[in-house]
Protein backbone atom coordinates (compact mmCIF):
# COMPACT_ATOMS: atom_id res chain seq x y z
CA UNK A 1 0.00 0.00 0.00
CA UNK A 2 1.29 3.39 -0.60
CA UNK A 3 0.18 5.81 1.40
CA UNK A 4 -0.36 9.52 0.25
CA UNK A 5 -1.47 12.73 1.92
CA UNK A 6 -3.80 15.57 0.42
CA UNK A 7 -4.67 19.06 1.10
CA UNK A 8 -8.63 18.89 0.84
CA UNK A 9 -7.87 22.00 -2.02
CA UNK A 10 -5.94 20.20 -4.30
CA UNK A 11 -8.99 16.83 -4.03
CA UNK A 12 -9.96 16.62 -7.66
CA UNK A 13 -12.91 15.29 -8.27
CA UNK A 14 -11.82 12.01 -9.13
CA UNK A 15 -10.65 11.33 -5.39
CA UNK A 16 -13.89 13.02 -4.08
CA UNK A 17 -15.80 10.27 -5.71
CA UNK A 18 -12.78 7.30 -5.21
CA UNK A 19 -13.28 8.59 -1.11
CA UNK A 20 -17.58 8.70 -1.41
CA UNK A 21 -17.32 5.55 -3.06
CA UNK A 22 -15.03 4.04 -0.05
CA UNK A 23 -16.67 5.62 2.55
CA UNK A 24 -20.24 4.54 1.12
CA UNK A 25 -18.52 1.10 1.10
CA UNK A 26 -16.76 0.53 4.49
CA UNK A 27 -19.58 2.79 6.12
CA UNK A 28 -22.23 0.58 4.26
CA UNK A 29 -21.58 -2.88 5.96
CA UNK A 30 -21.93 -1.62 9.07
CA UNK A 31 -25.06 -0.34 8.13
CA UNK A 32 -24.23 3.48 8.42
CA UNK A 33 -23.56 4.88 5.52
CA UNK A 34 -24.97 8.26 5.66
CA UNK A 35 -22.42 9.67 2.55
CA UNK A 36 -24.32 8.81 0.20
CA UNK A 37 -21.51 8.91 -2.42
CA UNK A 38 -19.71 12.59 -0.86
CA UNK A 39 -16.46 12.28 0.47
CA UNK A 40 -17.36 13.91 3.35
CA UNK A 41 -20.60 13.55 6.29
CA UNK A 42 -21.68 17.12 7.32
CA UNK A 43 -18.62 19.39 6.40
CA UNK A 44 -15.04 19.40 4.66
CA UNK A 45 -11.95 18.80 6.19
CA UNK A 46 -8.45 20.09 5.97
CA UNK A 47 -6.74 17.01 5.47
CA UNK A 48 -6.46 13.35 3.46
CA UNK A 49 -4.54 10.39 4.35
CA UNK A 50 -5.14 7.85 2.03
CA UNK A 51 -4.19 4.51 1.19
CA UNK A 52 -3.70 3.13 -2.14
CA UNK A 53 -3.09 -0.33 -3.77
CA UNK A 54 -2.25 0.94 -7.60
CA UNK A 55 -5.36 3.05 -8.71
CA UNK A 56 -7.63 1.69 -5.85
CA UNK A 57 -8.15 3.61 -2.46
CA UNK A 58 -8.24 1.20 0.23
CA UNK A 59 -7.67 3.12 3.25
CA UNK A 60 -8.84 6.93 4.30
CA UNK A 61 -8.56 8.86 7.76
CA UNK A 62 -9.62 12.99 7.25
CA UNK A 63 -7.90 15.42 9.69
CA UNK A 64 -9.24 18.32 11.21
CA UNK A 65 -6.98 21.41 12.38
CA UNK A 66 -9.45 22.88 15.10
CA UNK A 67 -8.83 25.37 18.16
CA UNK A 68 -10.95 23.87 20.72
CA UNK A 69 -12.21 25.09 24.49
CA UNK A 70 -11.49 22.92 27.50
CA UNK A 71 -12.57 24.44 30.42
CA UNK A 72 -11.05 27.80 30.30
CA UNK A 73 -8.03 26.80 28.01
CA UNK A 74 -8.47 27.24 23.82
CA UNK A 75 -6.35 24.37 22.67
CA UNK A 76 -4.99 23.21 19.25
CA UNK A 77 -6.24 19.82 18.42
CA UNK A 78 -6.16 17.23 15.11
CA UNK A 79 -9.85 15.89 15.12
CA UNK A 80 -10.02 12.52 13.30
CA UNK A 81 -13.14 11.46 10.76
CA UNK A 82 -14.10 9.18 8.72
CA UNK A 83 -11.65 5.97 9.38
CA UNK A 84 -12.48 3.61 6.46
CA UNK A 85 -10.58 0.76 5.19
CA UNK A 86 -12.41 -1.41 1.61
CA UNK A 87 -13.73 -4.13 3.03
CA UNK A 88 -12.05 -6.26 0.31
CA UNK A 89 -8.76 -5.16 2.34
CA UNK A 90 -9.84 -5.57 6.33
CA UNK A 91 -7.93 -7.27 8.64
CA UNK A 92 -4.61 -6.38 6.53
CA UNK A 93 -3.31 -3.07 9.02
CA UNK A 94 -4.21 -0.72 6.52
CA UNK A 95 -6.15 1.17 9.40
CA UNK A 96 -3.51 1.10 11.52
CA UNK A 97 -0.84 1.87 8.72
CA UNK A 98 -2.99 5.22 8.23
CA UNK A 99 -3.26 5.74 12.39
CA UNK A 100 0.59 5.74 12.28
CA UNK A 101 0.88 8.10 9.65
CA UNK A 102 -1.82 10.42 11.05
CA UNK A 103 -0.09 10.45 14.14
CA UNK A 104 3.17 10.92 12.75
CA UNK A 105 1.76 13.58 11.18
CA UNK A 106 -0.21 15.20 14.03
CA UNK A 107 3.31 15.34 16.17
CA UNK A 108 5.25 17.13 13.25
CA UNK A 109 1.77 20.04 13.92
CA UNK A 110 1.07 22.70 16.47
CA UNK A 111 -1.54 20.49 18.31
CA UNK A 112 -1.78 19.32 21.67
CA UNK A 113 -4.12 16.35 21.51
CA UNK A 114 -5.87 14.44 18.66
CA UNK A 115 -9.40 13.63 19.29
CA UNK A 116 -11.61 11.53 17.50
CA UNK A 117 -15.61 9.95 18.56
CA UNK A 118 -15.70 6.49 17.60
CA UNK A 119 -15.34 2.84 19.70
CA UNK A 120 -13.43 0.68 17.45
CA UNK A 121 -10.82 -0.94 19.72
CA UNK A 122 -8.16 -0.06 17.01
CA UNK A 123 -8.22 3.38 18.54
CA UNK A 124 -7.29 1.71 22.25
CA UNK A 125 -4.65 -0.12 20.72
CA UNK A 126 -2.98 2.49 19.90
CA UNK A 127 -3.11 4.29 22.63
CA UNK A 128 -6.00 6.77 22.29
CA UNK A 129 -7.96 6.96 26.27
CA UNK A 130 -11.23 7.44 26.11
CA UNK A 131 -13.05 10.79 27.88
CA UNK A 132 -16.36 12.03 29.20
CA UNK A 133 -16.32 15.48 28.53
CA UNK A 134 -19.32 17.09 28.36
CA UNK A 135 -19.48 18.62 24.26
CA UNK A 136 -20.76 21.35 23.39
CA UNK A 137 -20.83 21.67 18.97
CA UNK A 138 -22.86 23.12 16.16
CA UNK A 139 -25.43 20.81 15.03
CA UNK A 140 -26.13 20.80 11.43
CA UNK A 141 -29.01 18.82 9.62
CA UNK A 142 -29.96 19.53 5.97
CA UNK A 143 -27.22 21.62 4.40
CA UNK A 144 -27.98 24.38 7.81
CA UNK A 145 -27.23 24.94 11.29
CA UNK A 146 -29.89 23.83 13.29
CA UNK A 147 -29.37 24.22 16.95
CA UNK A 148 -26.42 24.00 19.29
CA UNK A 149 -26.04 20.80 21.00
CA UNK A 150 -24.84 19.63 24.21
CA UNK A 151 -24.57 16.17 25.75
CA UNK A 152 -21.50 13.90 27.39
CA UNK A 153 -20.51 11.45 24.67
CA UNK A 154 -19.03 7.74 25.48
CA UNK A 155 -17.37 8.09 21.93
CA UNK A 156 -14.27 10.62 22.47
CA UNK A 157 -10.94 9.30 22.65
CA UNK A 158 -7.69 11.57 23.12
CA UNK A 159 -4.13 11.33 22.76
CA UNK A 160 -1.76 13.63 24.05
CA UNK A 161 0.59 14.46 21.81
CA UNK A 162 2.63 16.79 24.25
CA UNK A 163 3.37 16.71 27.90
CA UNK A 164 -0.10 18.53 28.82
CA UNK A 165 -2.91 15.73 30.55
CA UNK A 166 -6.43 16.14 28.91
CA UNK A 167 -8.73 17.12 32.11
CA UNK A 168 -11.92 14.77 31.46
CA UNK A 169 -13.68 16.90 34.10
CA UNK A 170 -13.49 19.71 31.79
CA UNK A 171 -16.24 21.33 29.46
CA UNK A 172 -15.42 20.73 25.65
CA UNK A 173 -16.92 23.41 23.00
CA UNK A 174 -15.39 21.91 19.95
CA UNK A 175 -16.11 25.63 18.35
CA UNK A 176 -18.20 24.43 15.49
CA UNK A 177 -19.03 21.18 14.14
CA UNK A 178 -18.40 17.75 15.24
CA UNK A 179 -15.92 16.23 13.63
C1 LIG B 1 -12.59 -0.12 11.49
C2 LIG B 1 -11.77 -0.30 10.23
C3 LIG B 1 -11.29 1.05 9.73
C4 LIG B 1 -10.57 -1.20 10.54
O1 LIG B 1 -9.76 -1.23 9.37
P1 LIG B 1 -8.71 -2.41 9.10
O2 LIG B 1 -7.81 -1.93 8.02
O3 LIG B 1 -9.44 -3.67 8.88
O4 LIG B 1 -7.96 -2.46 10.48
P2 LIG B 1 -6.56 -3.17 10.74
O5 LIG B 1 -6.37 -4.32 9.79
O6 LIG B 1 -5.49 -2.13 10.77
O7 LIG B 1 -6.84 -3.75 12.16
C5 LIG B 1 -6.45 -3.09 13.29
C6 LIG B 1 -6.54 -4.02 14.47
O8 LIG B 1 -7.89 -4.09 14.91
C7 LIG B 1 -8.28 -5.46 14.98
N1 LIG B 1 -9.66 -5.50 14.63
C8 LIG B 1 -10.18 -5.25 13.41
N2 LIG B 1 -11.53 -5.35 13.48
C9 LIG B 1 -11.83 -5.67 14.78
C10 LIG B 1 -13.05 -5.90 15.49
N3 LIG B 1 -14.25 -5.82 14.86
N4 LIG B 1 -12.99 -6.20 16.81
C11 LIG B 1 -11.79 -6.28 17.44
N5 LIG B 1 -10.61 -6.07 16.82
C12 LIG B 1 -10.64 -5.76 15.50
C13 LIG B 1 -7.40 -6.18 14.00
O9 LIG B 1 -7.28 -7.55 14.34
C14 LIG B 1 -6.09 -5.44 14.18
O10 LIG B 1 -5.45 -5.92 15.34
P3 LIG B 1 -3.85 -6.04 15.40
O11 LIG B 1 -3.33 -4.62 15.21
O12 LIG B 1 -3.58 -6.58 16.75
O13 LIG B 1 -3.50 -6.95 14.28
C15 LIG B 1 -12.61 -1.00 9.10
O14 LIG B 1 -13.12 -2.21 9.62
C16 LIG B 1 -13.77 -0.14 8.62
O15 LIG B 1 -13.63 0.61 7.67
N6 LIG B 1 -14.95 -0.30 9.27
C17 LIG B 1 -16.16 0.43 8.87
C18 LIG B 1 -16.05 1.91 9.20
C19 LIG B 1 -15.76 2.11 10.68
O16 LIG B 1 -16.35 1.48 11.56
N7 LIG B 1 -14.82 3.03 10.95
C20 LIG B 1 -14.43 3.37 12.30
C21 LIG B 1 -15.38 4.35 12.85
S1 LIG B 1 -15.04 4.65 14.55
Amino acid sequence: MQIKTIHEIQLTKDDDAAIGALLSRAFGQIGDDDFEGRSYYKQRHHLRVLGWEGDHLIGHIALNFRMVTLGDETLPIIGLAEVATHPDHGGKGVASALLEETIKLALDAQATFILLFGDHPIYTRRGFLPAQNELRYVGIEDGHINTVITQVTKHLKVMALRDQSWDDTAKLDLLGHIF
